[in-house]
């Protein structure tokens, strides 16, 4: 039967909270935001996102979001990311420890809770698009994930996904495209877009901090491209949980800290990002305190009160945001790079939803003309992003390459200037050469436009006498990409292959190529052969020609983005 549209479900598995939204995409293509989320308590800060928890009994996951309530497993998302951790994240996989007393792996958990989320999301669509609405619509999803996510925790999200039964359409978009999205076309409808302008989105949520600046091409309809290469940290809110946990356990004393009970220590900690990290406007004369039972001498409630002074709360703060500050330096340094200058900051996000984060940079950049903005529904901007990215996302013109590509060559050996360990003989033209010297085409920060190609002729030289005794010749030729700001001149340096082609070419077609007498004696064949890729907004496309003819072709995604 012949699918009546489409549904697009945007997904923002988020490191505290995550979120749903959804379009059918035709006709009004309004995004509807899941917001009915079940609660224990009353206290519900925002009802566009969930909390990311999941309780468990035995190995069967029992309750879910809000409601997690029996040590619920928090943070599981930034343990997708291996290696990566700052020393604060040690506390998060710490805080993880616990997950072997249920016997699941950390994707495991992952697709548990999304198999919940998605069944909130197929609730929440069927009571507007009918029970059966699987069977009637195409359904795509958007799934985000954070900028500086490695290919391998992006991949690890995307197996999860399916894992955890979603439709099995996915695209993965990263958080600050789908924030700049939501947020630009805000902006865009207002009216407030010139061509030239540059905007700073800042996605601050409770794991990572995603940066990624756009420029207006055209103003209506809109059309923007990126500036400077996006950047992130791993600097979110639950930093200043953490900081804020550490102060309390000096000031306790870290022996009786330990011995108090966890759910006393959660309380306190819901306090803190309840009644004082979500309201923090900078006040360091004001005295603020938290309970937390078992921390005083005797059975006295008042000895349970810890006070803390709001100059702590104050340095708690400035040590995140001032990591946050730097990135939005940094990103603005490449804007100015580029010869353009800042218009406007975009907070988005839960933390970029501080008031104290706000100020602070509105104090830093307010002298320089460069406007920070904060908009209402900003703590819903990766989720509502994500439906509209994949209802229509044309209107970004542009990205620019977070990692460089390119193929490792022999070139002529330069003394001084390469490698002694690099060094080879070349017999057929008896000369050193230095081998697995990096070719890098398409380099960190250089626009991906459709269609643009880029690419490098190499050489193999072929003694003639083995390819008398075969029929066909087989050659590797193989792409390499580089995460570094500066990619590696050396392939053992840093390069990571990407993909690699093998291809054959019949004897007889090379025997047809001219000869040549080697340094050596021996006759020799040059194998001249070219290779391309051709750059597409989601993926690109790895292409070896020999005589004109294509030989060898793959395609791969991205490494940045695979949406
Ligand atoms: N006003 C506020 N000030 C500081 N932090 C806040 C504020 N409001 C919400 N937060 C924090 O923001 C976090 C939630 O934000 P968000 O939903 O954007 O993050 P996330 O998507 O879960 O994380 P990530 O994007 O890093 O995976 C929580 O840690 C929450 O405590
Ligand atoms: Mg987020």
């Amino acid at each position: 039967m012949a699918k009546r549209a489409e549904i697009v479900i945007g997904i923002d598995f988020g490191t505290t909270f995550s979120g749903l939204s959804w379009a059918v995409n035709l006709g009004e293509k309004k995004v509807s935001v899941v917001n009915s989320w079940e609660t224990l308590t009353s206290f519900r800060p925002t009802n566009d996102k969930v909390p990311t928890q999941i309780s468990y009994t035995g190995n069967e996951p029992t309750s879910y979001g809000y409601t997690a309530n029996k040590k619920p497993f928090k943070w599981f998302k930034v343990l997708l990311q291996q290696g990566h951790y700052s020393e604060g994240v040690k506390d998060v996989r710490a805080a993880q420890d616990s997950l072997s007393e249920v016997s699941k792996s950390i994707d495991e958990v992952v697709s548990d809770y999304l198999r919940w989320l998605w069944g909130r999301g197929k609730e929440d669509i069927s009571r507007k698009q009918g029970s059966n609405f699987e069977e009637e619509y195409e359904c795509r999803v958007v799934l985000t994930v954070p900028a500086v996510w490695s290919p391998v925790a992006k991949d690890r999200t995307l197996k999860a996904a399916k894992k955890a039964g979603l439709p099995s359409n996915i695209n993965l978009v990263t958080e600050p495209e789908a924030a700049a999205l939501a947020t630009l076309k805000e902006v865009s409808s207002e009216g407030r877009l010139n061509v030239g302008d540059v905007f700073i989105v800042c996605d601050a949520g409770g794991g990572t901090v995603d940066l990624i600046s756009y420029m207006v091409t055209q103003a209506s309809p809109l059309q923007i491209r990126e500036c400077g290469v996006g950047e992130g940290g791993l600097c979110g809110s639950i930093f200043l949980d953490l900081a804020f946990e550490n102060f309390i356990k000096t000031k306790v004393g870290e022996l009786k800290y330990n011995s108090i009970q966890e759910r006393h220590k959660k309380k306190m900690l819901d306090e803190f990002e309840n009644q004082i990290k979500w309201n923090f406007e900078g006040d360091a004369k004001r005295l603020y305190s938290v309970e937390l039972r078992g921390a005083g001498d005797d059975q006295e409630e008042d000895e349970d009160l810890i006070e803390v002074e709001g100059g702590t709360i104050c340095s708690i703060f400035d040590d995140v945001c001032g990591r946050i500050d730097t990135l939005v330096e940094n990103q603005m340094e490449q804007i100015k790079a580029e010869g353009r200058n800042t218009k406007a900051i975009l907070l988005v996000g839960g933390f970029g939803s501080s008031r104290y984060l706000y100020s602070r940079l509105n104090k830093i950049y307010k002298g320089q003309g460069i406007s920070v903005l904060q908009s209402k529904d900003s703590w819903s901007a990766v989720c509502r992003g994500a439906t509209m990215w994949g209802l229509e996302h044309s209107f970004i013109v542009s990205r620019n390459a977070r990692y460089s590509y390119g193929s490792a060559l022999r070139t002529k050996f330069i003394d001084g200037e390469h490698e002694e360990n690099d060094r080879v003989w070349d017999a057929s033209c008896g000369v050193h050469r230095a081998s697995d010297q990096m070719v890098w085409v398409l380099k960190r920060g250089e626009e991906i436009r459709n269609g643009r190609v880029v690419g490098w002729k190499g050489f193999t030289p072929i003694l003639e006498r083995k390819l008398m005794s075969t029929k066909t010749h087989s050659f590797t030729r193989t792409l390499y990409y580089s995460e570094q700001k500066t990619a590696p001149r050396r392939r053992l340096d840093g390069a990571i292959p990407l993909a690699t082609i093998s291809f054959e070419i019949d004897s007889a077609k090379i025997l047809k190529l001219k000869r040549r007498k080697g340094a050596d004696g021996n006759t020799w064949i040059d194998v001249h052969s070219n290779a391309e890729i051709k750059l597409h907004n989601a993926d690109l496309g790895f292409n070896i020609f020999f005589e004109g003819e294509s030989v060898g072709y793959t395609q791969v995604e991205y490494k940045e983005d695979s949406g």
